[in-house]
């Protein structure tokens, strides 16, 4: 640093804020008196925050706590501790009116379009609906030319409107959840496993599209994913996730090219496979042994059972996130 500011404008400015989150889902016993036995630590503690017009990758085993971290943006968990900030306001704190604009300016596609999709409804219908429910526009005529201007965006043909879901493809359904999703010309998407289920030519396909959105409406994206190709090829940054906390983050090629934390040296550490459809369907190659229960996470560092490295002092002591080098973070206290 040579101490010189940087002025206003050119510095990046957060549109999302996480703060120390944490989402502890109790475990209860019994009808009658539903007395706790316990809680899964889902999310333990996580900071991250994402720039306006950026793409945060969020990686890691199942059941580390990606999807509940989406959730509590989303304001559909209230966490157990901890602040979510959106574009500088505690979601967690706002009212009604605020709330509802939350509502529109925050949207989520899903991994499943084939779930997310109201079987019943056409697919005209189902992007009309937010447009409809949030009275954005209540002229028929012209809603039903926004329906066809958002499927025309998604590089559907607009006559798609009078299908149903089951008529359509994987991939064609993906862009409808897209569809609806842009549908209320949001600022932030939370894309949970948003191409997992797609087949890899689909998958790029799909991934570009949502690059080409990003730039165009200056969308801000949490990408979470199982594969880490997409991830790099998509993300600007990366953090990787353990048993509820992030372990490692970093900008994406940096994190592919120089990762530090023992765990992400792990995932990354089979050797890429030249074929594209091999190396997508390799997706997350976990390290040896079980993730261990978030019900009773391992003191100290959460990965010492599993980790390599680990020394007697893992398992006191919990490492702090620690810039290691310059925007590269890692929670280890046995890197340096
Ligand atoms: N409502 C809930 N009540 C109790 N436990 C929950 C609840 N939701 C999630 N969990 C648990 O919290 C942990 C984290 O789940 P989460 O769905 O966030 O993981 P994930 O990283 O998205 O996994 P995946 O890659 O399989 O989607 C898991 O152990 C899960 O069983
Ligand atoms: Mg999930």
């Amino acid at each position: 640093m040579n101490g010189e500011a940087i002025p206003a404008p050119l510095l990046p400015t957060p549109l999302l804020e996480v703060r120390q989150l944490a989402m502890h889902f109790p475990i209860s016993e019994g009808i009658v008196l539903n007395r706790k036995i316990g809680e899964v630590k889902a999310v333990d503690g996580v900071d991250f925050t994402i720039n306006r017009g950026e793409t945060l990758g969020l990686v890691g085993e199942s059941g580390c706590g990606k999807t509940t971290t989406g959730r509590c943006i989303l304001r559909l968990e209230r966490p157990t501790a901890g602040q979510i900030l959106f574009d500088g306001r505690d979601v967690n704190r706002m009212e009604r009116q605020e709330l509802t604009a939350l509502r529109r300016r925050v949207q989520v596609i899903f991994q499943d379009p084939y779930s997310s999709l109201n079987p019943r409804m056409k697919v005209g219908d189902i992007i009309g609906e937010p447009i409809k429910v949030h009275g954005v526009e209540r002229d028929p005529r012209r809603r039903r030319d926004r329906v066809r201007e958002l499927l025309s965006v998604c590089g559907l043909d607009p006559k798609f409107t009078d299908r149903y879901p089951h008529e359509m493809s994987g991939g064609q359904r993906q862009r409808v959840g897209i569809a609806r999703a842009l549908a209320l010309d949001p600022e932030f998407i939370v894309c949970d496993e948003a191409v997992s289920a797609l087949d890899v030519s689909i998958q790029a396909q799909v991934i570009n599209l949502l690059e080409d959105l990003r730039e165009r409406f200056g969308l801000t994206y949490l990408f979470i994913a199982h594969d880490l190709s997409v991830v790099r090829h998509l993300c600007q940054r990366v953090a990787v996730m353990y048993l509820g906390r992030i372990v490692e983050m970093a900008d994406s090629d940096e994190l592919f090219d120089n990762p530090l934390h023992p765990y992400t040296q792990a995932l990354l550490s089979a050797v890429p496979v030249p074929d594209p459809r091999i190396e997508a369907a390799r997706a997350f190659r976990p390290p040896r042994g079980e993730v261990p229960s978030p019900i009773n996470p391992p003191s100290g560092c959460v990965f010492h059972p599993r980790c390599p490295m680990a020394v007697d002092g893992c398992k006191q002591a919990r490492p702090v996130l620690r810039e290691l080098r310059p925007r590269h973070w890692v929670a280890c206290s046995e890197v340096n």
